[in-house]
């Protein structure tokens, strides 16, 4: 049987609900292939054994306490015991490239994407970059730095120019038209993103931003639909269905995403074909462009008065719960939820850079 590292939890914002996707991951793993050790991160970034029997393992809620937990004296040790990795993690620490250049060093196979991509997709103002060379149609956006109390803002060729944060406005309004989202360049879950529709606003979401990230990123808002598309492979990548988002709030912001029952995922979406067949080329497209593997839920808008296509971001560890997207996106090409989590554990890998003894 292989050993698999089941990992959830872990330091960022977004803990409670890797939570959710960490332990429904197990619940719905093959017990009868796989032997799972289940690893928790606790917020401070301390880790523990779930120890719970793994056939009586379901899945918590979200704000659910973690409770029978044992703390691992050697965290390398536990990980070396294991064949394969599976870092439930979403955010800082685990989805960013960090996690993952820890499993590099110890040689350990991996779910998901590497260092690079993992970095890029966290980064929102990094994946943006990378779109534009692609020529993924995307919101217009800037994105500035706060470095102690001074703002920093960053012109398109990395020019870097000291101003206030007044001034820095000024700059934003006379290239952006409101409304503009605001985001920590850093992260997920919607926490830290605004949506600003005056320059009191704008002054006021970039000081709230800069409490999660030193970067911090603006864009032009799209007035349409919220389509999003999953993607599996590594080198032959598939893409799945469209589905669609319908917040129950102005925009998809935590509590719609995780408190308000009202916001709806509709799979797939009710969309032309035409526009549907785009979206899944564009979704492998940009998951080739960050240097993914594994798995990616690559999220668009389009545009009501155009029908044109935007990228808005893409997740490399996407929400796994058994009501996520992600697998509810491959349930409907064929692949349920434990068939799904096997072809993630096939495509585990670890980096193709040749170290020095391997030439
Ligand atoms: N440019 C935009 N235009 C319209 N809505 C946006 C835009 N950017 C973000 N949003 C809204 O804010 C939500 C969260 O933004 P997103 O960039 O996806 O952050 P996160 O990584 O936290 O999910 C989106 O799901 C969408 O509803
Ligand atoms: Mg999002």
């Amino acid at each position: 049987m292989k050993k698999i590292g089941v990992i959830f939890g872990g330091i960022s914002t977004e803990h409670d609900v890797s939570i959710v996707s960490g332990t429904s991951v197990i619940k719905n793993l093959d017990k009868t292939k796989y032997e799972i050790t289940p690893i928790y991160i606790s917020k401070e970034g301390e880790w523990f054994i779930y120890n719970v029997p793994v056939n009586k393992i379901t899945t918590l809620k979200v704000g659910e306490k973690v409770e029978n937990l044992v703390k691992i004296e050697n965290v390398i040790e536990t990980l070396k015991k294991c064949d394969v990795l599976f870092p439930v993690l979403h955010g800082a620490g685990g989805e960013d490239g960090s996690i993952q250049g820890l499993f590099e060093l110890l040689k350990i196979p991996y779910v998901g994407c590497g260092v690079l991509a993992s970095s890029i997709g966290m980064d929102k103002a990094y994946t943006k970059i990378i779109f534009e060379k692609a020529k993924i149609k995307q919101a217009k956006y800037e994105y500035i730095r706060k470095i102690e109390n001074e703002y920093i803002y960053i012109d398109k060729e990395f020019n870097e120019s000291k101003s206030t944060l007044e001034e820095i406005c000024n700059i934003l309004v006379d290239k952006l038209k409101f409304p503009m989202f605001v985001k920590p360049s850093n992260s997920g879950s919607s926490v830290g993103i605004n949506k600003a529709k005056n320059i009191d606003e704008l002054k006021e979401f970039i000081e709230y931003a800069s409490n999660f990230d030193t970067k911090i990123l603006i864009e032009e808002g799209i007035i349409g639909r919220e389509v999003e598309c999953a993607v599996l492979g590594n080198v032959d990548v598939i893409s799945s269905y469209v589905g669609e988002i319908i917040p129950a709030e102005e925009y998809y912001s935590f509590d719609a995403k995780y408190n308000n029952a009202e916001s709806l995922c509709i799979m797939p979406a009710d969309i032309p074909k035409e526009i549907s067949n785009n979206i899944r080329d564009l979704a492998i497209k940009a998951f080739k462009a960050i240097d993914g593997k594994g798995l990616s839920r690559v999220d668009f808008f389009i545009e009501k008065s155009t029908n044109d296509i935007y990228i808005n971001e893409i997740n490399t560890m996407p929400g796994f719960t058994e009501i996520s997207m992600y697998p509810k996106l491959f349930e409907k090409v064929g692949y349920k939820y434990p068939k799904l989590l096997d072809e993630l554990i096939k495509l585990a890998h670890i980096g193709e850079v040749k170290n020095v003894q391997s030439l």
